[in-house]
C-alpha cells in the first residue's frame, strides 16, 4: 500500500489542535497544492474581470510555491495580469537593489519570471526616509483596503512565532509599521548578511491586523527547526508571545506542514494520548522510551500501572503483561550498541548491527562540509581505522564560503614572509598579496569573493581538512576532495544540483566499491547544504544499486552538527571511551578557521566541539537512564535502504 501524500486530523486529535492542519510527507507536494490554490483563485477573479490581490511572503519556505507559479505561467499560461500582490515585509534601511532586500528576493523567485503589471506589484520600501515611514505604512494600509482587502495571504512562520515580522508583543490588531527585529530572528537571518552583526535591527512589516483581515490564508512550516513553534501555536493558548497564534481566531486558516516541522505536535509525538494506535514495533518502542524517561524509570523497572497511568492501557492490553514489552524494547536498544562499528569479526552479527563479514570492509564517509565527519562520527572513524577497515573520507564541497577574510590575509602574508625567510623569488606573491589585500579591505558585507579568495578559502579548508584526518588516522590517497559545483557560486544561495555533481559522486563509489556508506543524515543545517550533498549520494547510489557490489552495500546516516537521531530512531550506537572523545575534540580543532567563532555558526553560538561533545554525552546518558550501560559519550547512526 502507498503511502498517503498528506494527513489530516482525526476528531480525537482535534481536541489538541486549535488551527486546521495538513500534514504532508514532501515541502514539494504542499507547495504545489498550494500554488494551484493561488492559481484557481486568479483564473477565478479573471472569469468575472476581477483583480485578485494576493499578500506575499518571503524567505526559504514559499520559493517552491513561487517555482510552480512561474511553471504555471510558462507551460500553462497562467497570466499574473490581473494580480495585484501586497509583500508582507522589508528590512529597514534597505536598498531594494541589495542581495539581502526582500525587492530582490521577489524578482528573482516571481516578479522576473510572470506577466505582473509593474504598478501592481507592491513591497514594504525600505529606502525611504525615517520620518516618512509612518505616513508610508498608512498609505499601504489604505492601499490594501480599497482594493477590498487580501484574497489570499500566504504566511512563514519564524521561531519566535511572528508572522511578517511582526514580533512577540505584537497586538492582534496591529497596523503596518516600523518594528525592532527579535534577537532569534536577526540570527536566523545572519548568514543572509554574512554576519549577525550587519542585519538590520528594523524592518517595516503589515501588522496582525491588516493579516487577520485575509479572506484566505494559508501558512507554510518546512524542517525540523520549524517543529517546537508549530506545537506552541497549533496546540498552545492565544498569546501575544506566539503571534501566531492569533491565527487560531481566523475563520479560513489552514497549515501546509512537513512531517519533519509536525514532529511536535501531540497527534506525532505521542498519539497514544490522542486515541487508539496501531501498535508497531516502531511505536511500541517509541512510546516504552518515552514512558521511561518520563517516568524516571529504567526499561526494565516500568510496572503495568506505570502504563495505564500515562495513557498506555491500551498497550498493555494488547500486547502486555509489561514484563514482556519491558524486556523486549530493551534488547532492541540494547542490540543497537556497538565498539565495532565496522562489524565484529568472527563473532556472531546475528543481533548486532554491522554484519561481521567482510572482517575488513571498504568504507566511505562522506561530509558535506570538511569539518562534518569529525564533528559527527570523528570516534567512530577513529574506531574503523583503529580496526583496520579501509576508510576513504570524501569532502563534498569545498567549504570556501565559511571562512573569514582574515583567515586569507594570514595565510597570503606567511607565503610571502616564506619567500622572503628563504629569498625565494617574491614578486608575483607580493603583488597577488597585495591585491588580496585591497580587495578584501574595500569588500562589503555579503559582496562576493573573487575567484582567487575563494580558491584561497577553499584550500585553507583542505588544510585543515587533511590535518584531522591524519591525526585520526587517515591514509592520505584516501581523501577526496569532491568540490561538488553546485556549491561554487560565491553565495550562500547554492545552485541545484546535476548531474555533474551526481556523477562526481558516483565515480568515487564506484572506484570504491564501498562495504559501507556513511553519509549525514542532517536535515537542517541552515543553509541546506547537507540535504542537497545526501540528496547527490541518494541519487549517485540509485544509479550504482543493480551492481552485486552494490547489493552488499549498506547506507548509515549520521544526523550531523546540529541535531542528534531521537532514542528511538537509532539504530547503531557507537560508545566513545574519555579517551577517544578527547582524541575526537582534538581532531575538530585541527579546524582552525571554524574554530572560537565559525562564520556560520546556525542557531547554536557555541563552538563545534562543544556541541558535539554535549550532544554524544546527551545520547549516553540517555542510554543510562533506560537502565543500559554507562558510557562516557556514543555517536548515532540510523540505516537507510536505497
Ligand atoms: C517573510 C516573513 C517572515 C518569514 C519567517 C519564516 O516575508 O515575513 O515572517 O515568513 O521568518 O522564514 P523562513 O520561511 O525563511 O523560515
Amino acid at each position: 500500500m502507498t503511502k498517503p501524500n498528506r494527513s489530516l486530523p482525526s476528531t480525537e486529535q482535534l481536541r489538541f489542535e486549535k488551527i486546521p492542519v495538513v500534514v504532508f510527507n514532501e515541502a514539494l507536494e504542499a507547495s504545489l497544492e498550494i500554488a494551484h490554490a493561488i492559481a484557481t483563485a486568479i483564473k477565478d477573479k479573471q472569469s468575472k474581470n476581477e483583480q485578485c490581490v494576493l499578500g506575499l511572503a518571503t524567505g526559504s519556505s514559499p520559493i517552491k510555491v513561487y517555482a510552480e507559479l512561474v511553471r504555471l505561467h510558462q507551460e500553462e499560461g497562467l497570466s499574473f495580469k490581473n494580480v495585484v500582490s501586497f509583500n508582507l515585509d522589508e528590512y529597514f534601511p534597505m536598498h531594494p537593489e541589495a542581495l539581502q532586500s526582500y525587492v530582490f528576493f521577489m524578482q528573482q523567485h516571481l516578479f522576473d519570471h510572470v506577466d505582473m503589471q509593474k504598478e501592481n506589484i507592491h513591497i514594504p520600501d525600505g529606502s525611504i526616509d525615517l520620518e516618512d515611514v509612518s505616513a508610508y505604512c498608512k498609505r499601504y494600509e489604505q492601499q490594501i483596503e480599497q482594493l477590498g482587502g487580501l484574497d489570499i495571504q500566504i504566511l512563514g512562520i519564524g521561531r519566535t512565532g511572528h508572522i511578517g515580522f511582526n514580533e512577540p508583543g505584537s497586538g492582534i490588531d496591529g497596523k503596518t509599521r516600523m518594528v525592532t527585529l527579535d534577537h532569534l530572528t536577526k540570527k536566523d537571518a545572519a548568514s543572509d548578511f554574512f554576519g549577525e552583526e550587519h542585519v538590520p535591527r528594523k524592518a517595516i512589516t503589515m501588522g496582525v491586523g491588516t493579516i487577520m483581515k485575509a479572506k484566505k490564508i494559508f501558512l507554510m512550516a518546512w524542517g525540523e527547526s520549524k517543529a517546537p513553534i508549530i506545537n506552541k501555536t497549533v496546540e498552545g493558548a492565544l498569546s501575544d508571545q506566539v503571534p501566531a497564534t492569533y491565527l487560531q481566531s481566523h475563520p479560513n486558516t489552514v497549515f501546509y506542514i512537513d512531517e519533519a516541522a509536525a514532529a511536535k505536535l501531540t497527534r506525532y509525538e505521542t498519539p497514544w494520548v490522542v486515541g487508539d494506535c496501531e501498535w508497531t514495533r516502531e511505536l511500541i518502542k517509541k512510546a516504552v522510551i518515552h514512558l521511561s524517561l518520563k517516568t524516571e524509570k529504567p526499561i526494565l523497572k516500568l510496572t503495568e500501572n506505570d502504563y495505564i497511568e500515562h495513557s498506555l492501557a491500551e498497550l498493555i492490553h494488547l500486547k502486555g503483561p509489561a514484563y514482556n514489552i519491558n524486556i523486549d524494547v530493551f534488547n532492541q536498544m540494547q542490540h543497537t550498541i556497538t565498539g565495532w562499528p565496522g562489524g565484529k569479526p568472527n563473532a556472531d552479527d546475528s543481533k548486532r548491527p554491522e554484519r561481521a563479514n567482510p572482517a575488513k570492509k571498504r568504507i566511505i564517509v562522506f561530509s558535506p562540509h570538511p569539518d562534518d565527519d569529525v564533528i559527527s562520527m570523528g570516534g567512530t572513524v577513529i574506531r574503523l581505522c583503529d580496526q583496520g577497515h579501509d576508510v576513504h573520507i570524501a569532502y563534498q564541497t569545498s567549504g570556501n564560503i565559511a571562512v573569514f577574510d582574515e583567515d586569507v590575509i594570514d595565510y597570503a602574508e606567511f607565503v610571502c614572509a616564506y619567500h622572503d625567510a628563504f629569498s625565494m623569488e617574491q614578486n608575483k606573491s607580493e603583488m597577488m598579496f597585495n591585491q588580496i589585500l585591497t580587495q578584501l579591505k574595500s569588500k562589503a558585507p555579503g559582496q562576493i569573493d573573487s575567484p582567487e579568495v575563494r580558491q584561497i578559502k577553499g584550500m585553507i579548508r583542505r588544510v585543515e581538512a587533511r590535518s584531522a584526518c591524519r591525526y585520526i588516522g587517515i591514509q592520505d590517497s584516501n581523501i577526496h576532495h569532491l568540490d561538488l559545483p553546485f556549491y561554487e557560486t560565491g553565495l550562500i544561495k547554492k545552485k541545484p544540483i546535476g548531474p555533474e555533481d551526481i556523477g562526481i559522486v558516483r565515480k568515487l563509489i564506484e572506484d570504491v566499491k564501498p562495504h559501507i556508506v556513511y553519509a549525514a543524515g542532517d536535515l537542517s543545517d541552515p543553509h541546506g547544504t547537507h540535504r542537497v550533498c545526501l540528496d547527490a549520494i541518494f541519487k549517485a547510489l540509485k544509479e550504482v544499486k543493480e551492481h552485486d557490489w552494490a547489493k552488499d552495500c549498506w547506507l548509515w546516516l549520521y544526523r550531523g552538527a546540529w541535531q542528534e537521531w531521537g532514542l528511538d530512531e537509532i539504530e547503531k550506537a557507537v560508545p566513545l571511551s574519555p579517551g577517544e572523545l578527547l582524541k575526537k575534540r582534538r581532531a575538530i580543532f585541527k579546524h582552525q578557521s571554524q574554530k572560537d567563532r565559525p562564520l556560520f555558526p546556525g542557531i547554536d553560538s557555541r563552538e563545534f566541539w562543544q556541541r558535539a561533545e554535549q550532544r554524544n554525552k546527551f545520547t549516553a546518558q540517555q542510554y543510562d537512564k533506560l537502565g543500559l550501560a554507562e558510557y562516557e559519550a556514543m555517536e548515532a547512526f540510523k540505516r537507510f535502504e536505497f
